[in-house]
């Protein structure tokens, strides 16, 4: 077996009847890194709660390695680091101590050489011997990401690994990711910021009240969802929008001197060649021509907000 995670027919309801999970279904494969998506109160956390053993769920399965969380909790549990959204480390004890004490919580043997290289990682070996109460927040957060991998997890766990965290550890997460990635290991990590999945993540899952709406390789999700948008500078400005190139997606900029078509990247009918000649024809001029692929933020956004989805809440 290949899934170092299945989740099938997953519920939760708080006990205030709040749905908060609905029919989640959802396999990972080993090595793979992937960034669940969604805004504030979709429901990450408590997805992510759940494969950790922290929060009942109402109804459904999780396996982790093929081990049942319920029935086979400890060895599941084993196999999961979790870097929790909400950082607890109001601690006395030091860098070194609180990662080798979390090691050990595990049942794995001493490793003193596994710990020193997780915290040279993690740009944390010159603050081996302080206590963690005083350092930094975005220190405090690496040794949080410390301890989680400080019994060798194959499935790491970030929720919310960068918010509110300054640019250096940012971009010391991404590489970290990278080097767990080499290493084998598994990351699931939450994000609303889109440019992060878009940065690290091998596929994504869209998380959208409860549901999840969407699971697919990122490419392949900004190809199916994507919009191209064609930008031509005009040689001057253009006093209202000809009557001849009133189609729809087709506008003039407030400036009056740019035109703008945005247009389905799959839709086969749409002939820029076409477009072109007709504007040329038209005797409009332009000096510069761009073409520009929608971002994920912008697909995220649509998605988000589509009209398709009625709140049953
Ligand atoms: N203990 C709880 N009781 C009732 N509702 C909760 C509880 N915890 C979370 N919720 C609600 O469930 C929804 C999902 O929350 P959460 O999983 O934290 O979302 P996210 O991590 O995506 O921001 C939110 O609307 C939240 O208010
Ligand atoms: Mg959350």
């Amino acid at each position: 077996m290949n899934n170092i995670l299945s989740i099938s027919h997953l519920y939760k309801t708080y006990q205030s009847g709040f749905k908060a999970l609905k029919d989640i279904n959802l396999e990972i494969s080993k090595g793979e890194i992937f960034a669940l998506l969604g805004q504030n109160g979709a429901g990450k956390t408590t997805l992510i709660s759940i494969i950790c053993g922290i929060v009942n769920s109402s109804s459904g399965h999780v396996f982790v390695d093929g081990k049942d969380i319920i029935d086979n909790y400890r060895d599941a549990r084993e196999l999961i680091g979790l870097v929790p959204q909400e950082l607890s480390t109001d601690s006395f004890e030091t860098v070194w101590n609180t990662v080798t004490f979390s090691r050990g919580l595990y049942g794995k043997a001493p490793n003193q050489a596994f710990i020193e290289k997780i915290l040279k990682d993690l740009s944390l070996w010159d603050k081996r011997h302080n206590k963690i109460m005083m350092l930094s927040g975005g220190m405090k957060r690496r040794v949080m990401i410390a301890k989680a991998l400080s019994h060798e997890p194959k499935i790491l766990f970030l929720d919310e690994p960068t918010a509110g965290v300054d640019v250096s550890l940012r971009k010391d997460m991404w590489n970290l990711v990278k080097i767990l990635k080499n290493n084998g290991t598994t990351v699931i990590l939450t994000t609303h910021y889109i440019e992060e999945a878009e940065e690290m993540a091998d596929r994504i899952g869209i998380i959208r009240n409860g549901e999840l709406i969407m699971v697919d390789n990122k490419l392949a999700l900004m190809n199916k969802l994507g919009k191209k948008e064609l930008t031509l500078e005009l040689q001057n400005p253009l006093e209202t929008l000809p009557r001849e190139l009133d189609i729809a997606g087709l506008s003039l900029s407030d400036d009056k001197c740019e035109l703008t078509y945005r247009f389905d990247s799959k839709d086969e009918d749409i002939d820029i060649a076409q477009l072109l000649q007709k504007i040329s024809n038209l005797g409009i001029a332009f000096k510069d021509l761009h073409t520009k692929q929608s971002s994920l933020e912008e697909i995220f956004v649509n998605l988000v907000n589509s009209e398709a989805y009625t709140d049953e809440v």
